[in-house]
């Protein structure tokens, strides 16, 4: 298939690009590097240098070619700063998003991937279903909830079909492929940054959360697992118009264990700050993927922090300064 990736040069959208391309399809990856990096754009993918906001180059970047299938990466991903600054969140994560989503349909592309998130969902005790309750704690997970909503207009009125895949907390590294956002907010790699000297602490934003040692609990998902979750949605797409999955791995860590296993694994000290709590976070987020592993027969590979975070640390070692 001739597949356009949105946000390609960014951490997941990079590791799926590679993906698409070792299984025999064509990619162009269209990002404004605004988080990305171009080093991090395959080998092999056609780049665009261009913001989804561009509505000129975006007509022509889908018209010039016949897609397949869109790939939708490209968002601010900061729950926090969403809190702070909502318009930013609005603007690239809703509003450019239906730019490219009726610019597709325009074009006649038949398939449409979305990265949503776990945060479309309200923290809860159990293990999250596609069928729990919705209702986002954050402008970032409102943004994503009304862009799957939106998708869900163009299925019914142009025949759209689309996936909305919900992520929870995408970590580790593949061979040559890392974690490096700019700013990093993420907890494995700013963790890692205070092993390597880069930085002075770790922050646990909230301690009297409702959880056993009252640090929030979330749910971590190998970069691998993940990008093998979209090549399967892809496909799947072929026949179904409406696909909706958590992709997730099912357990849930506190803060605390995951610094706790970062300084197992690195074998350094390892500092913390303890602050207030931030706006928008949940107390827990874990997935339930049972129903993509039934659907699809998606199998995760990776089900141990400690494996999942050595594998980011062998990339953060390996890349102290990521893809600079
Ligand atoms: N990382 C996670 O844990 C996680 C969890 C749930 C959902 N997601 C979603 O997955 C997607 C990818 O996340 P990531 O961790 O790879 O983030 P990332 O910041 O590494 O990648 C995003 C990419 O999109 C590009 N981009 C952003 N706005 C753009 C615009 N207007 N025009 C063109 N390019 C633009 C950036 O330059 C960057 O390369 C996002 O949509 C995010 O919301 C990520």
């Amino acid at each position: 298939m001739n597949i356009f990736v949105s946000g390609g040069a960014g951490y997941i959208g990079s590791a799926t690009a590679e993906a698409l391309l070792k299984a025999g399809h064509t990619v162009t990856v269209y990002d404004s590097l605004v988080t990305g990096h171009r080093q991090a754009v395959p080998e092999g993918a056609n780049f665009i240098q261009a913001d989804l906001s561009d509505s000129h180059m975006l007509a022509v970047a889908l018209t010039t070619e016949k897609y397949d299938a869109v790939m939708h990466f490209a968002a601010f991903i900061e729950a926090g700063e969403s809190m702070k600054d909502p318009g930013k969140f609005l603007r690239n994560n809703l509003v450019n998003s239906i730019s490219l989503i009726d610019m597709a349909v325009k074009a006649r592309v038949p398939r449409f991937v979305l990265s949503s998130t776990a945060a479309v969902y309200q923290s809860s005790e159990e293990p999250l279903t596609e069928e729990s309750p919705l209702g986002p704690t954050n402008t970032y997970g409102f943004t994503k909830l009304a862009v799957e909503q939106s998708l869900d207009w163009y299925r019914q009125i142009n025949g759209l079909h689309f996936a909305a895949l919900r992520y929870f907390n995408a970590c580790g590294a593949l061979p040559g492929r890392g974690e490096a956002h700019r700013p990093e907010s993420h907890l494995i790699p700013r963790v890692l940054q205070v092993a390597l000297g880069q930085a002075e602490y770790a922050y646990i934003f909230g301690t009297d959360y409702p959880t056993p040692d009252g640090t929030c609990i979330r749910d971590y998902i190998h970069i691998g697992d993940l990008v093998s979750a979209h090549l399967l949605a892809l496909e799947a797409l072929g026949e179904r118009d409406k696909l909706t999955y958590n992709i997730g791995s099912g357990t849930g860590y506190s803060v605390r264990e995951v610094i706790d296993t970062a300084a197992a694994v690195s074998g350094e000290e390892i500092l913390v700050k303890e602050m207030e709590r931030r706006p928008g976070d949940s107390a827990r987020l874990v997935a339930s993927s049972g129903k993509i592993r039934r659907e699809l027969g998606w199998k995760p590979q990776h089900d141990s922090i400690q494996d999942i975070i050595a594998s980011a640390w062998a990339w953060h070692k390996e890349h102290p300064r990521g893809y600079e």
